[in-house]
């Protein structure tokens, strides 16, 4: 599926330009990089990570999951996913004010910091719980519903124009790797399996599919 396809090219800036903004906030933190900067990651995040790319997924790629290929919109992945772009997007806004601070004090110099690997850690892990879970699973419950292609809108000037200052803060600023922090696919890594929800299996299996599956298992 072709949005499928792009919004998996979106995941790779986007995940690139996380590691650009580690390796920014820690220069800054250091007295090192340009202050004004600060103002171009948050407009790659909020515009096209926002309200591009969550936009895009939230209005095309979930509404037909629920309405085309009748999956639950009130729990589950979808529910999940849609309240960690609410959260992230309230962790930008909070960085975003430090980004203003000249940074000299000690409690804002460290909450920025902590506000850093926050959303970059909960943006990873929410673009691995997507690329591996819901894109995959969610592809094959819309072809079940004879649904293979989306309509989604083009980028406007002013997203493809955050977009590309994105690829200009990745050569500006090289990614840093977040070596203490894990990332992987499936539900166990995703920042909501547990919490707001149970996983793939319980939530979007249907009772005939796990029927199959528990008479699979007990006629081996
Ligand atoms: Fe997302
Ligand atoms: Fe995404």
């Amino acid at each position: 599926m072709q949005l499928i396809e792009e919004l998996q090219e979106d995941h790779k800036l986007i995940e690139q330009v996380l590691g650009s903004l580690r390796a920014f906030v820690t220069g800054r933190l250091e007295g090192r990089g340009d202050p004004a900067d600060g103002i171009v990651f948050m407009e790659f995040f909020r515009r096209f990570a926002g309200e591009y790319h969550h936009a895009r997924e939230e209005e095309v790629l979930f509404r037909a999951l629920c309405e085309q290929a009748e999956l639950p919109a009130e729990r589950g992945p979808i529910a999940a996913l849609t309240g960690e772009h609410r959260r992230m997007g309230e962790v930008l806004e909070a960085m975003a004010v430090l980004l203003e601070d000249p940074l000299t004090e000690e409690e804002p110099r460290g909450r920025l910091q902590a506000l850093a690997v926050d959303y970059s850690r909960s943006l990873w892990r929410h673009i691995d719980a997507e690329n591996s879970v819901v894109f995959p699973e969610g592809q094959e419950h819309l072809r079940q519903h004879h649904v293979r292609e989306l309509d989604a809108r083009p980028m406007t000037q002013a997203e493809e124009a955050a977009r590309e200052a994105g690829v200009a803060l990745v050569a500006a600023y090289p990614p840093v790797e977040d070596r203490d922090f894990n990332r992987g696919d499936g539900c166990i890594h995703c920042p909501s399996y547990g919490i707001t929800c149970d996983g793939l299996e319980r939530e979007w299996w249907t009772e005939q599919a796990w029927e199959d599956f528990e008479d699979r298992m007990s006629s081996d």
